[in-house]
């Protein structure tokens, strides 16, 4: 790209059950649109095929609306970034199909972003009128989604190494799997959040997994937490109404401590002015108000992203297009979706 011409990007994210789009203009967000698919509800969890379905019936009207909020003609765009991966294939397909056929007929370039790089990206957005201070790097971000867990040591934009991840289930399914054998709709996080404020976090315990140094396991967990609430149901069986904020605030605590524990643990081996969280699970706010109490006790500088940067959002990835478009990182129209990428 050449130098002091305007990068104006439209991310598109189509990796699991949301449909956005965003246009960034020199990192600054002009548009952020995204349609939820309330259709997987009813199931408890997200059904692979009826998200590409609904992918493709969301898709142009959200990159439609994405382009009028931001004021801009799609002949003004330099770049169409999108979601490559990692996510639900058929989700993943439309939104690069779509990418594809767009960048092709607009005759501008393609980028293809790593979904779970973009979560930590979403850091960097910067919004008209609103000051929000980017990480200094190297910070330290952990990354907590429905399909991953990871501590990442985050060098510069584009060089990030990940020091600790889950072996198993990722922390958002120990929230949404736990949430489904209390009852609770899905996704779960949020609601046992809600229902964890108004409970005593110090009423049931569990124990941690293990999983090696900085890694995390979830798995365990989930048996754990059900053999639990079967064994108290035999002596009451109106347990989990009676006791429903306790159990999810013990729950909940219980999965923060872990989470922070290894997170703590990786601050030791590389020391960092600031930390940072990213992800669905970043929306939480046990989580955000126990990062504030680290950040005070090891006095560093604490990141948490505004909430509707939290959960899956094109504008984290069209804020990943302006680093990689910045280094002339393109691909070409042979890009294909992966359902794992490493980072
Ligand atoms: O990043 P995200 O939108 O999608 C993936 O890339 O997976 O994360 C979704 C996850 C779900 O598991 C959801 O239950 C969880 O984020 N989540 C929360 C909260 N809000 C969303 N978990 C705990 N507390 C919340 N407030
Ligand atoms: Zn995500």
């Amino acid at each position: 790209m050449e130098k002091n011409k305007d990068s104006i990007i439209l991310g598109i994210e189509s990796s699991c059950d949301d449909t956005s789009a965003s246009v960034i203009k020199n990192g600054m967000l002009l548009s952020n649109v995204v349609a939820n698919q309330s259709v997987h509800h009813q199931y408890g969890g997200v059904v692979p095929e009826l998200a590409s379905r609904a992918h493709q019936e969301n898709i142009v009207p959200v990159i439609d609306v994405a382009i009028k909020n931001a004021k801009i003609e799609l002949t003004e765009l330099t770049a169409i970034a999108f979601t490559r991966g990692p996510g639900l294939l058929g989700s993943l397909l439309v939104g690069t199909s779509f990418a594809k056929s767009l960048s092709l007929s607009l005759d501008i370039p393609l980028i293809d972003v790593h979904h779970m790089k973009a979560h930590i990206h979403a850091h960097f957005i910067q919004e008209n009128n609103i000051e929000k201070k980017a990480p200094e790097f190297p910070f330290m971000c952990l990354t907590v989604s429905g399909g991953h867990t990871q501590i990442v040591y985050v060098k510069s934009p584009l060089e990030m190494e990940v020091i600790g991840t889950t072996i198993d289930d990722a922390v958002g399914e120990a929230f949404d799997k736990a949430g489904k054998i209390i009852g609770l709709g899905y996704p779960a996080g949020p609601l046992i959040d809600h229902h964890a404020k108004k409970g005593d976090s110090t009423k049931y315990n569990f124990t941690y997994p293990k999983a090696g140094q900085l890694n995390y396991s979830f798995s365990g967990l989930k048996t754990q937490f059900l053999n639990f609430i079967n064994k108290e149901k035999i002596h009451n069986a109106n347990f989990i109404d009676e006791e429903l904020n306790n159990i999810c605030a013990s729950y909940q605590s219980h999965l923060i401590k872990y989470l922070l524990k290894n997170f703590e643990k990786a601050l030791a081996l590389y020391p960092c002015k600031d930390l940072a969280i990213a992800g669905g699970v970043s929306a939480n706010s046990e989580l955000r108000l126990q990062l504030k109490k680290l950040g005070e006790k090891l006095n560093c500088n604490i990141h948490v992203p505004k909430m509707e940067f939290c959960t899956d959002n094109a504008a984290m990835i069209a804020m990943s297009g302006y680093f990689l478009e910045k280094e002339g990182l393109f691909t070409g129209l042979d890009a294909t979706p992966s359902a794992r990428i490493p980072m």
